[in-house]
């Protein structure tokens, strides 16, 4: 495609190192369409004729047939995917096949092809995660007033209820929603195709009429940033780290539930793995995957963004591995939305478990101290500290539940203390009284389970 300046043929390494078909050939589709656009565009100049305009249209379509029925070798040779496509159309078609390539450069075309692959992939991702969201939404709605210990410092901090829980990661996976849907209208908007090499061309093209016919807003405005921006892609890679590491922080959680320690939580069987050893085992795999690809997801938004950062304008070659980076960040986190959604929806809580131990390591201490600020016009300060003098002293008394202790034990510390001090401190109670905008309570959480069920619907 470019012998005729050169003597001798690449060395093997150089065409190892220089080829990228075995990866941008999943851009196949997007460079029929952006062939298309460009052949429509260059015939209705009156740049092609009609005549070869139809060859190159049918040629296009055969070849689309023939790599979707896995007809079509690529080759190593033809470097990468825009390459391969042209030389086969070329074969079919001959001459007219060769016309293509007027008014454009390999560097437009691959800058028009991976916008369109990457908006294309970010309307899957958003698809996983909204269908992970329903999935969370569906046990959230099964679980809203189960006592759950909150944490703070992996610490039991106050009770709280499953559904809150759930919920949190329901809030997250919309916030992630947004950015991957900014992401998609925003730095990728604009039509490379017809920047050319980097300088615009001579041809009177119609850069409007492909940039619509491609569905972009608009042609991008400047030639030498249209070739040469990849921040479309690292907007959406920056989408994607974000929302790999909300999974990968519930995923650490599913592994902490799921541990004989917490006993909160089974995964089914079909999202558990066995030991080859140890017969007992039941290991989440899956969850410590997902905290693994979440790693590798975040690395390659920073591969990415130190390839970038030093590139000179235009192109460089520098930005052919964008696609491996991108394409495997897509794969990864598809794979964990799918998974994180399986077990999600196969889950089972243990309500004992997770009863027994929202009431321990005294956690409804912050009860008793409402309530002295509340009843006897405490201030918060002092209130803190007899609660606190109440837990040394439930302690030392042997009881691992503040609820338990006497009331004239309390009254020792606070002789106005009443039994009604004392029932609030009872789980439920607890809860209840959480009953703050965006609080625990219950009936705080049905009221969040149904704004969202309206959302989603
Ligand atoms: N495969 C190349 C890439 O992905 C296509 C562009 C080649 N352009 C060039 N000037 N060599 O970047």
């Amino acid at each position: 495609m470019w012998g005729g300046r050169f003597a001798a043929k690449p060395a093997d390494a150089m065409q190892a190192i220089n080829s990228s078909i075995e990866i941008d050939q999943r851009l196949w589709r997007q460079d029929i369409e952006v062939n298309k656009a460009h052949a429509a565009m260059l015939a209705a100049q009156g740049i092609l004729t009609a005549e070869d305009e139809e060859k190159i249209q049918a040629g296009l379509d055969q070849i689309a047939a023939d790599i979707a029925a896995g007809k079509l070798p690529m080759s190593r040779e033809l470097e990468d995917i825009h390459l391969n496509i042209e030389a086969r159309l070329t074969e079919m078609i001959g001459e007219a096949g060769r016309r293509l390539h007027t008014a454009r450069s390999r560097n437009d075309q691959v800058a028009t092809d991976f916008r369109l692959w990457v908006r294309a992939a970010l309307d899957a991702a958003l698809g996983h995660v909204e269908a992970l969201q329903r999935a969370l939404l569906a046990q959230a709605d099964k679980h809203a007033d189960w006592a759950m210990p909150g944490f703070t410092h992996l610490q039991t901090a106050q009770p709280i209820t499953l559904g809150h829980h759930l919920m949190a990661y329901v809030e997250m996976l919309e916030r992630d929603r947004t950015r991957l849907l900014s992401a998609q209208s925003g730095a990728m908007s604009d039509c490379p195709l017809g920047a050319a090499a980097l300088a615009g061309t001579g041809f009177p093209i119609d850069r409007e009429r492909t940039a619509a016919m491609l569905d972009f807003t608009a042609p991008a405005a400047n030639s030498l940033d249209a070739v040469s921006a990849r921040d479309f892609a690292l907007e959406a890679l920056s989408a994607l780290s974000i929302s790999a590491m909300h999974l990968s922080r519930l995923a650490e959680e599913i592994v902490l539930w799921t541990s004989p320690q917490f006993r909160f939580a089974r995964l089914s069987d079909q999202w558990s793995t066995g030991s080859s050893i140890m017969p007992q085992k039941r290991n989440p795999d899956a969850a410590e995957l997902i905290r693994a690809k979440a790693a590798r997801i975040g690395a390659d938004f920073a591969a990415l963004l130190s390839i970038m950062q030093k590139l000179p304008l235009a192109y460089a070659k520098d930005l052919q591995d964008d696609k491996a980076i991108t394409f495997s960040a897509f794969d990864a986190f598809e794979l964990c939305t799918v998974a994180m959604k399986g077990m999600i929806d196969t889950i089972t809580f243990n309500r004992e478990a997770l009863a027994a131990a929202a009431g321990a390591g005294y956690a409804t201490a912050t009860e008793l101290a409402d309530w002295l600020v509340r009843e006897l016009k405490m201030p918060f300060r002092d209130a803190h500290h007899v609660a606190g003098a109440a837990v040394k002293r439930a302690e030392e008394l042997g009881l691992s539940d503040l609820a338990q202790a006497p009331l004239e034990e309390f009254q020792k510390l606070e002789p106005r203390i009443t039994e009604a001090a004392r029932a609030g401190l009872a789980v439920e109670r607890a809860l209840e009284a959480r009953a703050s905008y965006g609080g625990t309570a219950p009936a705080r959480v049905r009221e969040q389970i149904a704004r969202w069920k309206e959302l989603l619907r």
